[in-house]
């Protein structure tokens, strides 16, 4: 093996990582066909159509969930779940602090107040003593994100909603799959917002999303929230009824879930056989890194994989050694900060906006600091590397390679 890092100018141990290859004929076909119905027919194809309702009906049964909606993002998702919660304006929303932005500014769209939570120890995972710890008289749900592929502490987090009688929404945009006990995550709370834009487990094209949920009267809530309160299910004569966006999934997109929901189980599958070939290829031998454990029962998808840096028996930082492993050919992100969107402008600069700055909030969110001493010391411990259900033996030898490297550089 070249010894001479690529970084240094040396041979990339991992020249020729593939791409994700999700995507194939089988998406093209879907597709192809509602464009030749469109010209045989002259009807373009529209939106809460034919295949919109059958996509429903099987993401819901995939996941173990009684109803579905499609929507046209994660982030309108989160929105449309919440805006179904109907939250009195000017509550509280206790939404663990690591997530995209789209998993938290829904609660101040929804006129309501972010309240971020520490995440649980070791992880990026909200927990639920760190949730019980921000409720106040003024909370008024509850919004959990499963990072990553792993899923949160749902049971737990679950009998904290239930002691204060909390409604829960889980953000299921990175873990689609992933299970406690082997119930998919999206299913515990009331309701279970997916992000299917082309990043994630399975798509729905560029963007997309879905919400499930358990009951008929919040499955006609979430329609109504979806779609600019249509009075769908409402007696005859009844007219929009809420003001709300229009989330609408389109028949596109839906046609490309149908096709990308059969191969959804697959592509976890292969993203955890891939993890565990690159454990036993040597991966779990490294001093440099330490990979978690998942506790017994509870089923990672590998949306990424975490991996914590051992400083102590390394020379270099953190930043230096996964620019090394990138430079090897690596997918690597050392700080996952573009995930804390309580550290951005939108949130530092809340005293002076809606919903904070209304005089009918009268709490103290819009100046109060909310620490996450967990947050910060996962975010500084931890790196991501990026897995592909495209990996096979060759891919994975490349990438336990590209690591032994870098550690033999920098090990001390
Ligand atoms: C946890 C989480 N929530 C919400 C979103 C927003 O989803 P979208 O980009 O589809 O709007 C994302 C996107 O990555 C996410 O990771």
């Amino acid at each position: 093996m070249d010894k001479k890092l690529a970084i240094n100018g040396g041979e990339k141990a991992a020249p020729v990582l593939p791409n994700r290859f999700h995507f194939g004929k089988e998406e093209k076909d879907a597709i192809n066909k509602l464009f030749d119905d469109a010209i045989a027919t002259g009807n373009a194809p529209g939106y809460n159509g034919p295949e919109e309702e059958a996509f429903c009906k099987e993401f819901a049964e995939f996941m173990g969930a009684k109803y579905a909606d499609g929507t046209n993002g994660g982030t309108n998702s989160v929105y449309v779940a919440l805006k179904s919660l109907n939250l009195p304006p000017f509550s509280e929303v206790i939404v663990g602090c690591v997530t995209d932005p789209g998993g938290m500014m829904p609660i101040a769209i929804n006129n309501c107040i972010p309240v971020p939570a520490d995440t649980a120890p070791g992880t990026f995972n909200t927990g639920a003593k760190e949730i019980e710890a921000r409720i106040t008289e003024r909370t008024s749900a509850i919004l959990v994100a499963h990072i990553g592929g792993e899923p949160a502490d749902m049971p737990a987090i679950m009998a904290v909603a239930a002691k204060h009688n909390l409604p829960v929404v889980e953000d299921c945009a990175q873990s689609h799959m992933a299970k406690i006990n082997g119930k998919n995550v999206g299913t515990f709370g009331r309701y279970g917002a997916f992000s299917l834009m082309f990043g994630k487990h399975m798509c729905t094209g560029g963007q997309g999303g879905a919400v499930i949920c358990n009951t008929e009267e919040d499955y006609w809530n979430e329609r109504r929230a979806a779609d600019r309160g249509k009075p769908f299910n409402l007696p005859a004569g009844s007219t929009n009824n809420i003001p709300a966006i229009s989330c609408n999934m389109d028949e596109f997109h839906a046609a490309v879930g149908r096709v990308q929901l059969k191969k959804l189980s697959g592509i976890v599958a292969r993203r955890k056989k891939a993890v565990e070939m690159l454990k036993a290829a040597g991966l779990k031998d490294l001093k440099s890194i330490s990979i978690p454990e998942m506790k017994k029962g509870v089923d990672h998808c590998y949306w990424w994989v975490g991996l914590k840096f051992n400083a102590d028996v390394m020379k270099c930082t953190k930043e230096e050694f996964c620019a090394a492993l990138t430079a090897e050919g690596l997918l690597v992100v050392p700080n996952y900060t573009g995930a804390l969107p309580a550290k951005m402008d939108w949130y530092k600069n809340r005293a002076s906006q809606h919903p904070w700055n209304n005089p009918l909030y009268k709490g103290e969110a819009g100046k109060k600091d909310y620490p996450t001493p967990n947050c910060d010391q996962a975010i500084k411990d931890t790196f991501i590397l990026f897995v592909y259900e495209s990996f096979g033996e060759k891919e994975v030898a490349m990438v336990v390679k590209a690591f032994q490297k870098v550690e033999a550089h920098y090990a001390k």
